[in-house]
């Protein structure tokens, strides 16, 4: 999403905990003709989001710049059955994907108020949430994920609502699939003779199309 959005004219604020991911992106971004910048968290508590908030609007000024678009892409999973589930995880479970949903979403929507409504589309900001299988839909290993990540779709939805009136968009996209990942350790390819297939594993690009397309949504929609 970031290097799409890139491509597309807009400026990407990158936010992760551990520095080593977005400062490579932000680097990748620029060095071919976009614009990005890395903003790393201690972890994603409320304090910790509000400031990488301030720090997105110090680096990104008005009123050069409108955020226009964010997305909540954190998830945090247990794939456990319900007895072997600690209070531990259960706690980070709801403050990953619920608990920093608010927070961050709370720094999207202060900004979007902000903006004057965009003539193409008719909103002042949209904001995006990345759900899964698990934000509709519990299973035997999923009880701790999928109680959080119904949660993430009942902000969104809410949210949806109250900030509809206000020319704010607000969407959830359900990911019901497994997504090609490119990391050490997660496999990147399920298909015959190691070839990526469409069927089996979703491309994080065509996903990235689709929510470039629901912040270019008319509000008509
Ligand atoms: N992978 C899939 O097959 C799949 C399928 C359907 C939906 N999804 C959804 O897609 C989104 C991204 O998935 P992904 O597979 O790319 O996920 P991921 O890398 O495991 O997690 C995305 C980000 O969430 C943060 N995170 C993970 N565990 C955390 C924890 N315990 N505490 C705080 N932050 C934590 C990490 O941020 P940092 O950068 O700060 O470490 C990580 O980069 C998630 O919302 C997920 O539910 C994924």
């Amino acid at each position: 999403m970031a290097r799409l959005f890139a491509k597309n004219g807009y400026s990407v604020a990158l936010i992760a905990r551990g520095g080593d991911f977005v400062n490579k992106l932000a680097t990748e971004i620029n060095s071919s003709g976009g614009q990005a910048a890395p903003f790393t968290v201690p972890s994603y508590t409320h304090e910790a989001i509000t400031s990488a908030w301030d720090a997105i609007h110090q680096n990104f000024p008005k009123p050069e710049y409108a955020i226009r678009a964010a997305l909540f892409n954190v998830g945090y999973g247990v794939w456990k059955p319900f007895l072997d589930i600690t209070p531990q995880e259960v706690q980070e479970s709801l403050n990953t994907n619920v608990a920093a949903a608010f927070s961050f979403s709370r720094g999207a929507i202060l900004a979007f108020k902000d903006n004057d409504i965009e003539e193409a589309n008719g909103k002042r900001g949209a904001l995006l949430f990345t759900g899964a299988t698990a934000s509709t839909r519990g299973n035997v290993l999923t009880s701790a994920f999928a109680a959080a990540k119904f949660g993430t779709r009942a902000l969104s939805q809410s949210l949806a609502k109250e900030f509809n009136k206000q020319n704010i968009h607000v969407a959830h996209a359900i990911i019901d699939g497994p997504i090609k990942v490119d990391r050490p350790g997660q496999t990147t390819t399920s298909g015959p003779a190691g070839e990526f297939d469409a069927s089996v594993r979703l491309e994080p690009d065509s996903i990235a199309a689709a929510y470039l397309y629901l912040v270019h949504q008319d509000r008509s929609a």
